[in-house]
């Protein structure tokens, strides 16, 4: 049987889970492959180190060169994150002939366009199932199983920490701080949680697909972010009783240009969105992640599963793996291409032009001819108000009064809101997220 030789940058959480699934289901995957996957050696960063997943001391190294250039490796995997080495150790590998298997997305987000390139020019390969949305296999979703589809919609939950917070946050009633502390000591949030909580790590994959589905490279300064640090208790609870769930949404939707056929632009971004409860994405709780895929052809699929963790990325990266061996076993670099750019003159839609719904919480003063100045300036404004609810039960010097407003645009809205925010009547920033109907 032929044999694939692995060399692991990287043996921490993805790199040992990795080296353990080899183990453990190795002889499997050579049976339904024809291949043999060993793996030859392995950098660290400190070769004493204590580690959850035992490795043979006569594979590890510190020297991540040697193991690009040890000419009896045939195929790497890079699981040692960042994006500077990182990058170096890609190129490297692509340099010696030889295609890399990789789980870092923050890495495909910064330098994915010249990745990918260098990737043809050396007739290699760049492999990134588990790049995003961990044990969900929706790169080959997206590149295979879908591949005669034009992609309509893309809706993602695939950032865990959030999930699990705002989850939280709905389900027990408690405060982000509180859930956020609790989610850190649990291990499901970092000590430093920014790159979660602001939204970043779910753009990071959201541009991935974006650029997948579409065939042009999304750059990461082109989406529109926005985290859940903002979410207050408050709205959760008012969301629940208008039938919605505050989740965070990767959003990639196809935008068509009015009176020019074929034409259009992209949305590509991240946000909490109000999401119906009678919808599928309404009731993703927990660690878990899942995406809507719609295509032209197809209509709507969905995806679920674990977004993160040792054994679901294991289990994204054994696939990536098995096809990469059996190019190898084929004689063939690119059987299916990591990305390939079709479209010319792809472009992201700016967020002003961005048109939803909208859920609004103004704080205002409980006295009569408020709500009129309100709706005079959205009135101006064109924007159109579905209902208002001034919720009983609150008393004191400012009262909460939610409007649920019609289609507009982005840019409409921060204008409005701008100018109703310095009525005297109101006391406090209004509060706005946009509601997603998935339509
Ligand atoms: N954790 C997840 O659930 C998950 C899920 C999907 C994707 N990812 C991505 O997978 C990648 C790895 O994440 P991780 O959680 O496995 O990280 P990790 O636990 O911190 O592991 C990083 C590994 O890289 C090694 N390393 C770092 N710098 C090195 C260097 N200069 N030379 C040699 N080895 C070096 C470390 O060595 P030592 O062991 O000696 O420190 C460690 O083994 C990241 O890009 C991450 O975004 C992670």
């Amino acid at each position: 049987m032929q044999q694939v030789n692995l060399g692991l940058i990287g043996s921490g959480t993805v790199g040992g889970g990795v080296y353990q699934a080899i183990q453990r289901n190795g002889a499997l995957m050579a049976s339904r492959l024809g291949v043999q996957l060993r793996v030859a050696k392995v950098a660290v960063r400190d070769v004493r180190k204590a580690r959850a997943v035992k490795i043979s001391p006569a594979l590890l190294t510190t020297d991540w060169q040697s193991v690009i250039d040890d000419p009896s490796i045939n195929l790497i995997g890079e699981f040692m994150g960042g994006t500077t080495t990182a990058r170096t150790v890609v190129l490297n590998a692509f340099k010696q002939g030889k295609s890399v298997v990789t789980a870092n997305k923050a890495l495909l987000s910064a330098h994915g366009e010249e990745l990918f390139a260098a990737a043809q020019r050396y007739g290699t390969n760049l492999y990134y199932e588990a790049s995003v949305a961990g044990g969900i296999p929706i790169i080959k979703v997206l590149r295979e199983g879908l591949i005669g589809n034009r992609i309509t919609r893309l809706y993602g939950i695939v950032n865990g920490t959030c999930n699990y917070i705002l989850s939280r946050m709905k389900l027990e009633g408690a405060d982000f701080a509180e859930v956020l502390a609790d989610a850190q000591r649990l291990g499901y949030a970092e000590a430093e949680p920014s790159l979660d909580i602001d939204g970043f790590d779910a753009a990071h994959k959201t541009g991935i697909l974006a650029s997948l589905a579409h065939g042009f490279w999304v750059n990461p300064k082109q989406i529109y972010v926005e985290g859940i640090c903002a979410i207050t208790q408050q709205d959760i609870q008012f969301a629940g009783q208008l039938g919605y769930t505050i989740k965070l949404l990767g959003i990639v939707k196809r935008v068509d240009a009015a009176g020019k056929p074929g034409s259009y632009a992209v949305q590509v971004s991240v946000y909490p969105a109000l999401v119906p409860n009678t919808h599928v994405l309404g009731s993703v709780n927990g660690v878990f992640n899942a995406i809507l895929v719609r295509g032209d052809v197809v209509g709507d699929t969905l995806y679920y599963g674990r977004g993160a963790g040792q054994d679901a990325t294991a289990s994204a990266v054994l696939s990536d793996l098995a096809d990469a061996a059996l190019d190898l076993k084929c004689g063939i670099k690119s059987r299916v291409c990591p990305f390939v750019p079709h479209e010319r003159d792809g472009a992201v839609l700016p967020i002003g032009a961005v048109v939803s719904r909208y859920y609004v919480r103004l704080s205002v003063i409980d006295k009569p001819g408020t709500l009129a100045k309100i709706t005079a300036i959205l009135g101006a404004a064109k924007i159109g108000i579905s209902s208002v609810i001034q919720p009983e039960g609150h008393e004191g010097k400012s009262v909460p009064l939610i409007l649920m407003i019609h289609d507009a645009t982005n840019a409409n809205m921060e204008k409005a809101l701008g100018k109703i925010g310095k009525l005297a009547a109101v006391k406090a920033a209004p509060v706005m997220i946009r509601v997603e109907n998935f339509e």
